[in-house]
């Protein structure tokens, strides 16, 4: 059985994210809904940071899920829901998903999906329990660039990649990708419920690009540590060695940077 998502669709929103969380806050989400925004004027990104994208040239949206999970039980979960999307470009634009590996396509840790480096797709995780006998409502946000842009122009300090850099004949339609993702959404949230972040472990390891490279970790301006990045463990921390030692590195505020 897969996920029956009400589906919306809209022109404009400032954060589809918000838009949610502001109807479970008033206690007005009753089923999986999905809801896709043409533009944003106030898209959010992770640690406060805004997302921008160009409208109409990105795919935007959000899906709220009640979870019969406690937000503990739920670690990691943002990590598998970038293999979601990895699996929903590969089945809209019919590239395997072999190819877009050896096309440069992967993942960041925690939740950034890369192509040739710069930044495709980034995912922002919020939500919670009201309480203690209610569903934790999770609001999965997604962000998909279709097309590159000039980041620096546009104020961001990384760079931008976009799908149309897979090099397609046909520009790839924003509903299809949308209804593509939530497919893969609905398969791992399931997989999910009944097991955990342990189950896509290997998977998410075997897509990471920073494995086995000098890595800092950096919270607002500030290196916290440094060592060889080693993938993450069966709760999506990222490990991190050094001196011998590993080091388990939890998502929160902290950013992740190659060293060379
Ligand atoms: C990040 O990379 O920092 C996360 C970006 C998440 C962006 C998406 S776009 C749809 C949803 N609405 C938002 O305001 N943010 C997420």
């Amino acid at each position: 059985m897969t996920i029956n998502w009400i589906l919306e669709r809209v022109e404009e929103s400032g954060s589809t994210n918000e838009d949610l969380l502001k109807r479970w806050r008033e206690g007005q989400l009753w089923e999986p809904v999905a809801r896709k925004a043409l533009k944003q004027t106030a898209g959010r990104g992770r640690m406060g940071r805004t997302w921008v994208s160009q409208d109409n040239q990105a795919l935007t949206f959000s899906a709220a899920y009640p979870f019969n999970k406690s937000i503990a039980q739920l670690s990691g979960l943002s990590l598998a829901c970038g293999l979601a999307v990895i699996k929903g470009i590969s089945s809209a634009t019919n590239i395997t998903e072999h190819q877009l590996e050896t096309m440069g396509l992967g993942l960041k840790w925690p939740n950034d999906v890369l192509l040739h480096q710069k930044k495709l797709a980034g995912l922002l995780i919020e939500g919670g329990q009201t309480n203690a006998d209610q569903p934790t409502w999770i609001v999965i946000g997604i962000g998909v660039n279709l097309r590159s842009f000039d980041a620096i122009k546009n104020g961001l300090d990384q760079e931008i990649a976009g799908l149309d850099q897979l090099g397609g004949s046909v520009p790839i339609d924003a509903d299809v990708l949308w209804l593509a993702i939530l497919k893969e959404l609905a398969e791992v949230i399931q997989k999910f419920e009944r097991e955990s972040f342990n189950s896509f472990k290997e998977e998410w390891n075997k897509w990471d690009l920073f494995k086995n490279q000098l890595c800092s970790i950096y919270q607002d301006k500030k290196m916290l540590h440094e060592g060889i990045e080693r993938g993450v463990d069966e709760l999506g921390y990222l490990l991190l060695e050094s001196n011998g030692q590993i080091q388990k590195i939890v998502s929160g505020d902290v950013s992740l940077r190659k060293l060379t």
